[in-house]
């Protein structure tokens, strides 16, 4: 049963445990191991900017889209206080056109709230933004540990049957989501994907 959140009321009454306010560790150890090769990233679900400020900062072209409009009002503030060039927009994955093929996807906890909304136009979303050789890392709750609170959880059988027609499964491993509580860190997936 898909489970629809108002992430904007969220934003607005500060109910927001994944925005630590620190780039994604698991990100960093991607970049740190040169794994994402481009130049352009497109992050969607980009929540208040962390991550994509990030990635500006070290170079790549940054486009990052989200739903919320309170979020991407303070990621436009974090990129200017940074003083990184970062295109913030607020868009809908599922209806919106964002453009691309981009060389890199990247997204921190929005694959797994798609996934039980559109599979269908999640999965045609991913087709039309990136092309053969495109990269795509994604931060998805685990399974193995659904509590609650806690993200979506997905399994390792759904992430091979739902994105393996369309992405070649580089790696899968297992990581602790960083949140805004130091002794709350939900399991997840770091999946980093290559399209086919
Ligand atoms: C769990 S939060 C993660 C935010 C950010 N990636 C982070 O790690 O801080 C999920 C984010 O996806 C955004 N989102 C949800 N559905 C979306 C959609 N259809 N299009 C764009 N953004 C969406 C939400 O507004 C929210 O910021």
């Amino acid at each position: 049963m898909a489970e629809t959140v108002d992430f904007t009321d969220r934003y607005l009454r500060g109910e927001t445990p994944w925005d630590s306010g620190k780039p994604s560790e698991e990100l960093l150890r991607v970049l740190g191991a040169g794994k994402l090769t481009g130049r352009t990233v497109l992050e969607f679900g980009c929540g208040t900017g962390t991550n994509a400020v990030e990635l500006a900062r070290r170079g790549f072209v940054v486009t990052a889209v989200d739903i919320a409009e309170p979020a991407i009002r303070i990621a436009r503030d974090k990129a200017r206080a940074a003083a990184v060039a970062v295109d913030f927009r607020m868009a809908d994955v599922l209806k919106d056109a964002l453009g691309g093929p981009y060389d890199i996807l990247f997204d921190c906890g929005v694959y797994h709230c798609l996934r039980t909304i559109d599979l269908r136009r999640f999965q045609e979303f991913l087709r039309k933004s990136t092309r053969p050789g495109s990269w795509w890392l994604s931060m998805a709750g685990n399974a193995k540990e659904d509590t609650d609170p806690g993200p979506p959880v997905v399994s390792e059988d759904e992430i091979r049957a739902e994105l393996g027609p369309l992405f070649d499964i580089v790696e899968l491993r297992e990581f602790r989501f960083t949140t805004n509580t130091a002794d709350f860190r939900p399991l997840g997936w770091s999946i980093l994907m290559r399209r086919r």
